[in-house]
């Protein structure tokens, strides 16, 4: 038995498996991509260390694809097989693991939620449960749970930074931008290499409209993030809202190039298809076609991903982004295939499955439709699900795109309450009003009372 870098047990004897193990878990936590790298030498110095075989299938779960999941069984088995010299809080990360697999995504984060709440310097607990709560559309459990481990923090702890970094982004999508903003500076403070803080920061300048200051917060910080993974691709997509906000589109469309849907990077070769970075591009070409930019052929590589991705629903916020790039591309028989998979994936009882049926299927529905211009039905399919478009995941700042495309079709079918509504709606989510944000100016002079 040896202890990780926060005193906490791990049932391995050998140093070098722990020295390693540490070293993956403090990259993961800073989003870099030597992770893997570390967690593999860690099996290598100790192949019956069951935690490592853990940490393993939640890489691989990280992905939200399908393609994956053998991967993380396999890894789950593996973990199995030495759970008997498993301490009580390592034989929990196999069962959180376990019910990840199944799809039982509330489960997974009791159970997290659990470790935490005795070791809450168990960073994979805390920092898993946080980036899934994000995903499930949960921001008030990732405040609460934020707060719950803050408390035991503190700057001698490796970690510290992450701590706040995910202090500041639950405060930021709970509104309460005071707290997130002090809290994301310090973490960066900490370490300027912090991704997760240089992108909590990003989202409350966001919010409050604060955009000369979040193009400048972004570039300054970006030579601190080499090594760095996907979140990456996010960061440039952060920098282009603000962009799109001073209508700056070819500084837009430079990022999407060479920024955030950079296909020849190492990065993107690496996973053409990340979920993340298919959600940036999508959504970024959505937006920049409102407002009448030619976005050339780039919907095209996406449309072939998003079809070669047909029945993989793990990600459900992904979803209508896959379906915009097969709408733009007027792939309607792909797109129907799509559906059908979806349908068949909602038959399913886990939490996303769930998810899927209620939400993301009307939602993928009206992305197409309102493609092929029936935007009276594109409202009738998203008025019942406005108030839950949330649960799927995803910031502010990237269900905003949702909220654009119900205000596209109410406009384009001239239904003057739907603008109202939408309007409303985004007033009570938006500090900035409806009439200084690109994407409602319009409408909101049009409709103006
Ligand atoms: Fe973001």
């Amino acid at each position: 038995m040896r202890k990780d870098l926060h005193g906490l047990t791990l049932s391995t004897d050998s140093g070098t498996a722990v020295d390693a193990f540490d070293r993956a878990t403090l990259a993961y936590l800073k989003y870099r991509t030597d992770a893997a790298r570390h967690l593999g030498a860690a099996l290598k110095a100790d192949p019956q260390f069951a935690l490592g075989h853990v940490l393993r299938g939640y890489f691989n779960m990280l992905a939200y694809n399908k393609a994956n999941i053998q991967g993380a069984a396999e890894a789950l088995a593996e973990a199995r097989k030495h759970a008997k010299r498993t301490t009580t809080r390592e034989a929990a990360h196999i069962e959180a693991l376990a019910r990840w697999v199944d799809g039982d995504l509330d489960r997974m984060l009791e159970v997290w939620r659990g470790v935490f709440a005795e070791h809450p310097h168990d960073v994979l607990a805390f920092r898993l449960h946080h980036f899934n709560a994000f995903w499930l559309g949960r921001p008030a459990t990732m405040q609460a749970e934020v707060e719950r481990v803050f408390p035991h923090w503190s700057a001698e702890l490796p970690g510290w930074g992450m701590i706040l970094s995910c202090r500041c982004f639950a405060h930021e999508e709970a509104g309460n931008y005071t707290l997130a903003e002090g809290a994301g500076r310090q973490a960066i403070e900490v370490d300027p290499g912090d991704l997760w803080g240089a992108h909590a920061i990003a989202h409350v300048l966001e919010m409050q409209g604060r955009r000369s200051e979040g193009i400048d917060w972004l570039k300054r910080l970006e030579p601190n993030w080499e090594g760095a993974n996907n979140l990456k691709h996010h960061l440039f997509w952060h920098r282009s809202l603000f962009h799109i906000e001073r209508r700056e589109f070819d500084e837009v469309l430079s990022l999407y190039d060479h920024g955030f849907r950079d296909l020849g990077s190492p990065l993107t070769l690496a996973m053409p298809d990340m979920y993340i970075d298919v959600q940036n591009a999508a959504s970024m070409l959505f937006r920049l076609e409102r407002q009448g930019v030619d976005v050339g052929d780039r919907w095209l590589e996406l449309a072939d991903k998003a079809e070669a991705r047909i029945g993989d629903c793990l990600s459900a916020f992904t979803l209508p982004h896959w379906m915009m790039a097969l709408a733009a591309t007027g792939r309607g028989a792909a797109a129907q295939r799509m559906i059908d998979g979806m349908r068949a994936f909602a038959r399913g009882n886990g939490t996303v499955e769930r998810l899927v049926g209620r939400v993301a299927l009307p939602l993928c529905e009206a992305v197409m439709a309102h493609r092929q211009s029936r935007h009276a039905e594109v409202l009738k399919l998203m008025r019942p699900i406005l108030g839950d478009m949330y649960l799927l995941g995803g910031s502010h700042a990237q269900q905003d795109v949702l909220e654009q495309l119900f205000l596209d079709s109410a406009l384009k079918a001239d239904s003057a309450g739907d603008v109202q509504l939408i309007l409303e709606r985004v007033s009570g989510r938006h500090p900035v009003p409806p009439s200084r944000r690109i994407g409602y100016a319009a409408a909101a002079a049009r409709y103006a009372h």
